[in-house]
């Protein structure tokens, strides 16, 4: 690289990534292939549209790039081409939610022309939940108006008696499940059926749990959802992105206004509705990310990165910490540092363990009662040092420094 200036910042950043245990729960550690694919001359053409209906000439390899991208996600998910359909041109996960939004339950407009928004029914910030998922300060929020959701203070997991009664009394339009700091696994089914008993869409956000619903070591949202969204870059292990699936006919929507249109809605939502041409370079590596998903090693590797977790989570409970929920099924976990005041800010937690080395993220718990900017917990996850190889035992020692620098 002739540019010294970002070749020296890209050089230090690799070492930085090379020199630190990396315990941020969304993050990952992709192969050269991927950074092959990123790298390369697709970055170069505009392919406005979608493969056989682009708005520029040239697209003869670009149309069969996002086909293939297409094809082996569908294959990676196990999902028939007959009843779903993907689109994998989002540049992220927030635009991708945002799309699916756009697409099923546009805000509307009054007679006076005032916006009129839809309900979309989310899991809270403050318990787990996205920004995405109808936080006020994203545009989810401005222009739909969310219906939250939360944790039982007692179990912190979901409630689901609970989420029923919200859902029938406010009729969201839409109902997400998935979030960014929830350790537990969902019930699908459960959803489906609060879903139906109010007439809503089920969306489930698998962005943290993809790479796991891969690897088999996570239930399935696909034989529930009618629109499953994922970023690609957590679990999944693969470039920046995001992709959507919609049903073609969802079964329980039969007769909703539109329901069918599902995929046409969505594509339409991407593209014009909120971007222009498509990464395709981006595309092409989520492509190299999706089939090496559907290696075995893959699956060997996601077994590892849930054990990784549940010992990280057993550790530190050994050694005192309370581990919000009691515990982890995923690849993260939520560590209560403050502990009532017997123990230290979340800010304080993670800058201490990154003047170790060890890199976290400050995490509010659910029923929080320190502020976002310094909460109580810390959240934990395992996906990117497990890709560098790391097993339970190494994971044990990891706890165990983690300890170590909290209790200095
Ligand atoms: C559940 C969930 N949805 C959506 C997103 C948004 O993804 P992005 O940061 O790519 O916009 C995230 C990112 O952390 C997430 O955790």
């Amino acid at each position: 690289m002739k540019d010294t200036q970002i070749k020296k910042l890209i050089e230090a950043e690799r070492k930085r990534q090379k020199r630190v245990i990396n315990l941020i729960a969304s993050e990952n550690y992709v192969s050269k292939d991927v950074l092959e694919a990123l790298g390369s001359e697709l970055t170069n053409k505009y392919a406005e549209g979608y493969p056989g209906a682009r708005y520029y000439g040239g697209n003869e390899v670009m149309d069969k790039v996002e086909r293939l991208a297409q094809e082996r996600a569908l294959e990676l998910f196990k999902l028939s081409p007959d009843e779903w359909a993907v689109n994998v041109q989002p540049l992220s996960g927030s635009p991708a939610n945002l799309a699916v939004y756009l697409a099923l339950c546009p805000p509307s407009r009054n007679p006076d022309s005032s916006f009129q928004p839809a309900r979309v029914m989310g899991m809270t910030l403050a318990h787990g939940g996205h920004l995405t998922h109808g936080h006020k300060v994203s545009a989810t929020g401005k222009f739909w108006t969310q219906v939250p959701y939360g944790v039982d203070e007692k179990t912190e997991v979901l409630d689901y008696e609970k989420i029923k009664e919200i859902a029938t009394r406010e009729k969201p339009a839409i109902i997400v499940a998935g979030y960014t700091a929830y350790p537990r696994i969902i019930d699908f089914k459960k959803f489906r059926e609060i879903a139906d008993f109010c007439g809503a869409y089920l969306m489930v956000d698998m962005s943290h749990f993809a790479g796991l619903v891969a690897g088999g070591v996570y239930p399935s949202p696909f034989e529930y959802a009618d629109v499953v969204t994922t970023t690609t870059h957590k679990t999944l292990r693969g470039p920046r992105a995001a992709m959507i699936f919609s049903r073609r006919d969802p079964p329980n929507m039969i007769g909703r206004a539109g329901a069918r249109e599902l995929p046409k809605k969505i594509d339409k939502a991407v593209f014009p509705g909120l971007q222009g041409g498509p990464h395709l370079n981006q595309i092409a590596a989520v492509a190299v990310a999706l089939a090496e998903a559907a290696r075995p090693e893959f699956k060997k590797y996601t077994k590892q990165v849930v054990k990784n977790a549940a010992a990280l989570a057993g550790e530190l409970a050994r050694l005192g910490w309370r581990i919000v929920s009691g515990g982890t099924d995923t690849h993260l976990l939520l560590v209560d540092v403050w502990m009532n005041g017997k123990g230290i800010g979340g800010k304080e937690a993670s800058e201490r363990l990154e003047k170790a080395g060890i890199i976290v993220n400050k995490n509010t718990i659910p029923f929080d009662t320190r502020s976002p900017v310094d909460p109580s917990g810390i959240r934990l996850g395992t996906p990117a040092e497990t890709t560098r190889g790391k097993q339970e035992k190494d994971f044990t020692e990891i706890a165990k420094k983690i300890n170590e620098v909290l209790r200095k």
